[in-house]
């Protein structure tokens, strides 16, 4: 039976898609996750859902402990993560409110735990492939959904993950675009890298909500934007969510 991990970002911090919603107080070798995990049922199946930047949203990007988080889920024994996260457009075909399945990421934080391994064992380095970060299968599922409900998607792209919790300059933001980045957040890295760690298949569907600031016909990005939008099109992110969880 799987048994699914959700990671809600941005405006999905504490969401009501469970059934029979419990909340469970987890630690781990690391630290706690910043706010309890909630357990629950989604089409029948066992969900585990942690807030990202914790429900009321006080952590910033830096300071996410994203190893305890991805340490519990694999501690209630999830089979597979589905991840959901605010992005900013690195392309103008990328418009608001587009959904994008990830396919690759680049990372670009500089502040953050980006292992489990603070010690190898003798003459046994782990060094994780990283090649294809995202589960095949998972993001399969996550763009048939769109596809199914007519969901305006990019069935690929490649994130760049910022340290935040600053926004760009123009100058890096044309950088990002230049090295062939799609997208852009502050959280993929080194969340989905934990996950590969942990052995469990990670997927991201990521929406767009706004364009990052090398788009100068318009006013720069501002947080509040990036939440109106999100919430604006929420639903298409929690009915994918449930699309691909009811099918697994
Ligand atoms: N998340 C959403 N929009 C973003 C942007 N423009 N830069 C970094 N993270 C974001």
């Amino acid at each position: 039976m799987p048994v699914i991990g959700i990671i809600g970002g941005s405006g999905l911090d504490n969401p009501d898609i469970l059934d029979n919603p419990k909340d469970l107080f987890v630690s781990t070798p690391y630290g706690s996750p910043t706010s309890p995990v909630k357990s629950g049922t989604i089409a029948g199946t066992q969900v585990f859902l942690v807030a990202r930047h914790g429900r009321d949203h006080i952590t910033p990007p830096t300071f996410v402990n994203f190893r305890a988080k991805i340490h519990a889920l694999k501690e209630l024994g999830c089979t597979a993560i589905l991840a959901t996260t605010a992005v900013g457009s690195l392309r103008q075909e990328i418009k608001r409110g587009d959904l994008v399945v990830l396919d690759q990421f680049i990372d670009f934080t500089r502040r953050r735990p980006v292992s489990f391994y603070e010690k190898f064992e003798p003459h046994s380095p782990a060094h994780t492939p990283m090649a294809e970060p995202f589960d095949a299968a998972l993001r399969d599922r996550l763009i048939k959904s769109c596809e199914k409900n007519n969901y305006p998607h990019h069935s690929a792209g490649t994130v760049v993950t910022i340290e935040g919790p600053r926004f760009s300059t123009r100058a890096e933001s044309n950088m990002f675009r230049m090295w062939g980045a799609d997208v852009i957040n502050m959280s993929t890295a080194p969340e989905c890298i934990l996950a590969a760690e942990a052995g469990i298949p990670y997927a991201a569907v990521a929406m767009s909500t706004d364009y990052d600031c090398w788009k100068t016909d318009e006013p720069p990005v501002t947080w509040d934007e990036i939440l109106h939008t999100f919430k604006q099109n929420v639903e298409k992110v929690t009915g994918v969510l449930q699309d691909v969880i009811a099918g697994l």
